[in-house]
């Protein structure tokens, strides 16, 4: 080939190629069910988990689900430049032989944070006792000084034990059965969570509590090794799971599902000018056709992270059948005239 051929053809490839540069460094999945390969050809397999930006790099931390509830292997940390191509760090969550993290616990819903006091990464999420079904209900935490972890195990606890919300009115308490008091003295359940940290550096651990009728929104410590005596109750008796907490211009919001199991139901919306409250509900974030907004498209969320100014809620699309084959669902957010936050799933 001739040297002006070859330029030539070096110019039409650099051209050809642009926009498929441009496509690549967007979440190309928006909208639509994905099984998503890393860069060892096997699926992502990330559950109600976490993506963060970290260092330059997007860190993608999950759920190593196996076929069935109790998770494989703990949480598996994957990273990326580009949101794209994600590389398989490792089984992220190690435990050792006194800990009551061990094969057959149920670990869920991972969410990593960045502690400034401690210089630590510390990874919140749902724990439940080899054995014990869904009985634990626990918060846990693991510790590492990299984001590439691993992360040590260091304790699990329920939430606020022996004490009352700062929404404590008797109307509150009183509403929608006892499971509050019941709880009070070995503290309030810990199921589907999510850890929220705001622009001022406090950090808080929203879960479905009260056996799944209420959600319970508990401030960290400044070290985020445990909580303050703050924590307010949400929704009482509205039966909440899979929270996702997220601030957009000065406006807090909690999207979640109802409580079906693995099967989809339809999304909820509540919003609130202070993270302590008062939460209002405002109806369902999707706009779509009946059924898709009856099983929010199947899924049911997972975290919410932003993105070249956008907001983007990821989801889960749950098989109970095999929990590993679970797809992703990346749904970009859109702002109505309200501002309130909805997605009918496209762009
Ligand atoms: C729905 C939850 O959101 C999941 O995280 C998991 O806990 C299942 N329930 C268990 O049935």
């Amino acid at each position: 080939m001739k040297r002006n051929e070859i330029i030539f053809r070096l110019f039409i490839a650099f051209f050809l190629f642009l926009p498929i540069r441009a496509f690549s460094i967007d979440p190309v999945y928006f909208g639509k069910p994905l099984l998503i390969k890393d860069d060892r050809n096997d699926y992502v397999n990330a559950h109600g988990g976490d993506i963060k930006y970290f260092n330059s790099f997007f860190y993608w931390y999950g759920e190593d689900k196996g076929v069935h509830a109790a998770s494989k292997n703990g949480v598996n940390i994957y990273k990326s430049r580009d949101l794209h191509t994600w590389h398989f760090i490792r089984q992220g969550l190690v435990s050792n032989n006194y800990s009551d993290l061990k094969k057959g616990s149920i670990v869920e819903r991972p969410k990593v944070i960045y502690n400034k006091l401690t210089k630590k990464y510390v990874m919140f999420f749902h724990f439940e006792k080899a054995g014990a079904g869904y009985s634990s209900a626990l918060i846990a935490f693991a510790t590492s000084s990299n984001p590439d972890g691993p992360f040590n195990y260091v304790r699990s606890f329920r939430l606020n034990r022996g004490e009352y919300p700062l929404n404590a009115e008797a109307s509150h308490l009183n509403n929608n059965g006892n499971n509050f008091f019941r709880d009070l003295s070995s503290g309030q359940m810990s199921r589907d969570m999510t850890v929220f940290e705001d622009d001022d550096g406090s950090a808080y651990i929203l879960s479905s509590s009260e056996g799944n009728k209420t959600l319970i929104l508990s401030e960290l410590n400044n070290s985020f090794t445990g909580l303050t005596k703050k924590f307010i109750r949400i929704a009482p008796g509205e039966y909440n799971e899979a929270p996702v907490l997220f601030k957009s211009k000065g406006e807090y919001f909690i999207i979640c599902s109802g409580s079906s199991g693995w099967r989809p139901n339809a999304a909820r919306l509540y919003k609130s000018i202070s993270v302590w409250g008062p939460w209002e509900y405002v109806g369902n974030p999707i706009r779509s056709s009946v059924t898709n907004m009856k099983n929010t498209f199947g899924g049911q969320g997972a975290f919410q992270f932003s993105y070249n100014n956008r907001n983007i809620f990821v989801l889960d699309i749950w098989n109970d059948k095999n929990l590993s084959t679970s797809n992703y669902l990346f749904l970009p957010i859109k702002w109505d005239k309200n501002g309130l936050p909805f997605s009918n799933n496209t762009e």
